[in-house]
């Protein structure tokens, strides 16, 4: 079992930034999800993360950083657009696919040629990341704090119920309250003329056409041949994802005993329990998650959700909608 740290001093901070220097594990909270981070050049601290998630090692991993000016030593170019949307929407839920550079091993990208790099939008994790740069550290490389296939932890109870039995004692949770958007962060690949989206997220298609002036695609071309390849790369674009025990069902009539979560606006039906009943959409995005997990705590066999309407966030939360769906 990992130490568990919920009143996060400097101090706190510096101790789990050496942990990460040392090769140990270390959970925390970013504005998206929350985070298992290991030193991004480390091989064998890398290899711990897919141990720890029971995920196949050639899935590609975040590397997160502090700040855009410790973006330049991972990548070895980046386009006009992708600099106007860094300096726009870091820190915040928005993940660079680059160019790599030497720094970015094979263990990191998967064996591709690109890393994907992100700035995260939490006080504690920018902590942690200052500690550890301070300590010489380069990045922090960190999928969603679950195990494979599960559903994402916002909260660090979350983490504990997901990877405490596999985490060591040297290793670490950082407790930062809950996510605030609840959803993983917006992935870009920013290799091509324009930005393409390999993951919605909070920044949306109009956001990133409104910021760089460029039209961004939006899906995968599933006829080209590139397609196989990237849905491989994605892991979090797998068809089975995001799934919690119970089997998930969208915009149907529930039976009696199972889940529900709908907007607020949305009368609970007859005999089903209510798991949410979010106000707007960034609150459906914010609880969804743990909302799922709720029905998994009361064993609920079934979870029928409601998907909200319309572009923006409510794109990302039918996205990972359709992949809990999709499993079992
Ligand atoms: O919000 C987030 O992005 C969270 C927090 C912790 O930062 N992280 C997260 O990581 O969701 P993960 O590993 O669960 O999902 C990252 C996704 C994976 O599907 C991975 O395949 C993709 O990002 N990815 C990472 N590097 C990539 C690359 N170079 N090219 C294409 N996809 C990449
Ligand atoms: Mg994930």
């Amino acid at each position: 079992m990992s130490q568990f740290l919920s009143n996060c001093s400097v101090d706190a901070l510096a101790t789990a930034g050496q942990a990460l220097k040392d090769g140990f594990l270390v959970a925390f909270p970013t504005e998206t999800v929350y985070g298992l981070g290991a030193d991004a050049t480390n091989a064998t601290a890398v290899a711990r993360i897919y141990e720890v998630k029971g995920r196949p090692a050639d899935h590609p991993l975040i590397v997160h950083i502090a700040d855009l000016k410790y973006l330049e030593q991972w990548i070895l170019d980046i386009p006009e657009y992708a600099i106007v949307l860094a300096r726009q929407f870091w820190p915040g839920p928005m993940t660079l696919v680059l160019q790599r550079s030497e720094l970015a091993k094979d263990f990191i990208t998967g064996g591709q040629n690109t890393v994907g790099i992100r700035v995260p939008d939490n006080s504690l994790a920018l902590g942690l990341l200052e500690a550890f740069h301070k300590l010489g550290g380069k990045g922090i490389a960190a999928p969603s704090a679950n195990r494979f296939g599960q559903v994402s932890p916002t909260n660090a109870e979350a983490v504990k119920e997901e990877l405490g039995d596999y985490l060591s004692d040297s290793d670490f949770v950082l407790d930062g309250g809950s996510s605030e958007v609840g959803l993983e962060s917006t992935i870009i690949d920013c290799t091509g003329e324009q930005p393409r989206i390999l993951r919605p997220g909070a920044i949306t298609v109009p956001i990133i056409e409104e910021s760089t002036g460029l039209k961004v695609s939006n899906s995968l071309d599933k006829n080209s041949a590139d397609f196989k390849n990237e849905m491989t790369r994605v892991s979090g674009s797998l068809k089975v994802h995001y799934a919690p025990k119970a089997k998930v069902f969208l915009d149907q009539q529930p039976v009696g005993g199972s889940g529900f979560i709908a907007l607020e606006s949305i009368d609970t039906p007859d005999g089903a329990f209510r798991l949410a009943a979010p106000k707007s959409v960034e609150e459906f995005a914010r609880v969804l998650y743990s909302a799922l997990r709720e029905g998994d705590r009361l064993k609920l066999k079934q979870i029928y959700v409601q998907q909200p309407d319309g572009d923006g966030l409510a794109i990302a939360i039918r996205d990972r909608l359709s992949r809990s769906a999709n499993t079992n």
